[in-house]
């Protein structure tokens, strides 16, 4: 199992850098994909959705579905893909999700987006990706640096690892100037 799935890690200094990834990301999904994004309180998932958000051109902005368990975010364009941004932090069971009927959100007009996810991954096709955000200290309360980790089933691979190829492009030509 473990060689079917690609690792890469990045390192982002900052939300904002965090934010770029997150617009990376936009231009390589396609409708179907489901996203668990793991990684403590304060890690930085929803500042990634954030950035997706952007990339996507969805017409809302934003928030953590924390309370909610559930944000849809339509696209400004009508071919665009939804973008459904979950937190399922709240819930318990795996099977909940079934029972609520999320199951129903992966459609090929939409992309998932699960922080948490992972409590929720015997529930879900075997070929999520998932993207796991830590931050590089644990004592330093204002480290700004967060270990960015994407694992790729080999089918969706080549253009997740592009996503995060073209953030680092991106901020080297961002570093030139
Ligand atoms: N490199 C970074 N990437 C993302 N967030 C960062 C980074 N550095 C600092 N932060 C801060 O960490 C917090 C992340 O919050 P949030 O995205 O809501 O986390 P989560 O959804 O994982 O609980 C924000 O306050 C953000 O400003
Ligand atoms: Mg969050």
């Amino acid at each position: 199992m473990e060689s079917d799935v690609v690792k890469k890690t990045i390192t982002t200094t900052s939300p904002e850098e965090t934010q770029a990834l997150g617009y990376a990301l936009a231009a390589s999904l396609r409708g179907g994909d489901v996203v668990l994004l793991s990684g403590t309180l304060g890690a930085g998932k929803t500042c990634l959705v954030t950035g997706l958000a952007k990339g996507l051109r969805v017409r809302s902005s934003v928030s953590s579905p924390t309370f909610t368990l559930l944000h849809t975010h339509a696209p400004q364009d009508p071919n665009g893909l939804f973008l459904h941004h979950m937190d399922v932090y709240r819930l318990n069971d795996a099977d909940a999700f079934l029972h609520l009927g999320f199951y129903d959100l992966i459609a090929e007009d939409a992309v998932l987006f699960i922080e948490w996810g992972c409590q929720v991954r015997d529930v879900l096709p075997h070929d999520v990706v998932e993207i796991r955000l830590e931050q590089l200290s644990d004592d330093v309360a204002d480290d700004d640096c967060r270990y960015v980790t994407l694992e790729a089933p080999l089918s969706k691979a080549d253009r997740f690892v592009k996503a995060f190829e073209d953030w680092e492009e991106g901020h080297r030509a961002a570093d030139d100037f």
